[in-house]
C-alpha cells in the first residue's frame, strides 16, 4: 500500500470508509477516490489482521460499490495484489492499459512503479456480479 503523509490522510478522509468493533476500535478501512462521472477507484482496503476471515474486507468493497451507486458511477475499479478477493466480491480482471492515463498519477510514487505486478479490476453496472452484495454482516460501517 502506498505511504501516505497525514495531511495526505486528512484531505482524502472523508473518502474513506471504515469498520469499527463493538468498542469502536477501526479494524478496516478502504476508501472510494472519483475519477470522472463514471469512474472511481476502491483504495486503501485493508482489515486489522485480528479480524480478517469474518467479513470485514467484503463488507467494506461492497460498501464502496453502494457509495458510487448513490453518485450514479457506474464503474469501480481497483488495483490489487489480492484479484482472488475481489472476484469473489463482484470484480472483473481488466488490462490495465484498459484504465485511463490519469489514474496512474498516485502510481509514480510508488516504490515497485512502473513494474509493479497489481492487478486491474472493475465492476460495472449491468456486467455480472454473481458473488457480490453477499451479507456477510459483522460490525458496522461509518463513513
Ligand atoms: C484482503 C483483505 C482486505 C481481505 O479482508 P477479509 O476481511 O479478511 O476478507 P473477507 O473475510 O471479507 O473475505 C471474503 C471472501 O474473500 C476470501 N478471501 C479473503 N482474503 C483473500 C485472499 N487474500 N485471496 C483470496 N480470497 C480471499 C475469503 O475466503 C472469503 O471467501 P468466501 O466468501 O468464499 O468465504 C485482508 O486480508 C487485508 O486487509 N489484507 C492485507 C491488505 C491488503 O492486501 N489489502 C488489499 C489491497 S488492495
Amino acid at each position: 500500500m502506498i505511504r501516505r503523509s497525514l495531511g495526505e490522510l486528512y484531505e482524502s478522509i472523508r473518502e474513506f470508509l471504515v469498520v469499527t468493533d463493538d468498542d469502536g476500535v477501526v479494524i478496516g478501512c478502504a476508501a472510494l477516490h472519483v475519477f470522472w462521472q463514471d469512474l472511481a477507484e476502491l483504495k486503501c482496503l485493508a482489515v486489522a489482521e485480528s479480524a480478517q476471515g469474518r467479513g470485514v474486507g467484503r463488507m467494506l468493497v461492497d460498501a464502496c460499490w453502494n457509495a458510487a451507486r448513490e453518485l450514479e458511477i457506474q464503474s469501480v475499479f481497483t488495483l490489487t495484489y489480492v484479484a482472488e478477493f475481489f472476484e469473489k466480491c463482484g470484480y472483473q480482471r481488466i488490462d490495465k492499459a484498459d484504465l485511463p492515463h490519469k489514474i496512474w498519477n498516485e502510481c509514480v510514487r510508488c516504490p515497485l512503479f512502473p513494474s509493479c505486478n497489481e492487478n486491474a479490476l472493475i465492476r460495472t453496472v449491468g456486467a455480472p456480479a454473481t458473488l457480490a452484495g453477499t451479507n456477510h454482516a459483522l460490525a458496522t460501517v461509518e463513513a
